[in-house]
């Protein structure tokens, strides 16, 4: 089969916009593979701080990334033998792993390692540059968003359900702080893509978003028969 054949659904959107919980369900929906491309980014940037590398040492955290010896099965991701699902949702290394994307060699670095995920019958990948950079030639291109102050309360809940100690006003400071870089970087900068459908989820439960992207991309599977 040839890979290019294989269909991709593309999701960004800035920092607590939904996309993870909503691409994970809309894969399970259709049966396809999941990837989390911001995992990487966070564990790549677990390893430098433990390792004590400069965020700014592009060669170093290039290095980091040629290596990163993970395994995903499941839900569950794995960092040599240790396992580091919950672990790389703190907030340290979400911060550390949107300073670190900054970096091009690293993002090349994790290329191919993103596209082997396209595996058949279908991929749903989120993340910030899944529609311009790593999947072009997507069958469907999302972008989720919500309001800052929408998207800190998400995460909030989120930490606190995961027994993290997080104050809100932080949060809501560092999703804004997070949103500004992520934006004005030179290499795969977040922004919607043209061909893009731009889903605002502000007012929208999880059950509603995943039941649009479902529709679209029946409409477009049914296009293509
Ligand atoms: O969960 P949240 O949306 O906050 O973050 P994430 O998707 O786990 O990604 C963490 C950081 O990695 C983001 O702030 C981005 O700077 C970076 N990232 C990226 O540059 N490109 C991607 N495809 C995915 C994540």
């Amino acid at each position: 089969m040839n890979i290019n054949s294989i269909p991709v659904i593309a999701i960004d959107g800035p920092s607590a916009s939904g996309k993870g919980t909503v691409a994970q369900l809309v894969s399970e929906n259709l049966g396809f593979q999941y990837l989390d491309s911001g995992s990487l980014y966070r564990l790549v940037a677990l390893k430098a701080i433990r390792i004590g590398i400069d965020l700014n040492d592009e060669k170093a955290l290039e290095n980091i990334a040629q290596n990163l010896d993970v395994t995903f099965t499941g839900r569950k991701i794995q960092l040599g033998i240790e396992e580091v699902t919950d672990l790389i949702r703190q907030e340290i290394y979400g911060n550390g792993a949107s300073k670190i994307a900054a970096h091009s060699r690293l993002r090349e670095a994790l290329l191919d390692r993103q596209r082997a995920f396209r595996k058949g019958p279908g991929l749903v990948a989120d993340g910030r540059d899944m529609c311009s950079v790593v999947f072009p030639d997507a069958a469907l291109k999302v972008f989720l968003t919500a309001t800052a102050e929408v998207r800190a309360k998400r995460r909030y809940k989120q930490l606190m359900e995961k027994g993290e100690g997080v104050n809100i006003n932080t949060i809501l400071r560092d999703i804004e702080e997070r949103d500004r870089r992520d934006s004005i970087r030179v290499f795969a900068p977040l922004k919607q893509s043209k061909d893009s459908s731009f889903i605002d989820t502000t007012l929208l439960g999880i059950t509603e978003v995943v039941n649009k992207i479902l529709e679209q991309y029946s409409e477009i599977s049914i296009k293509s028969i």
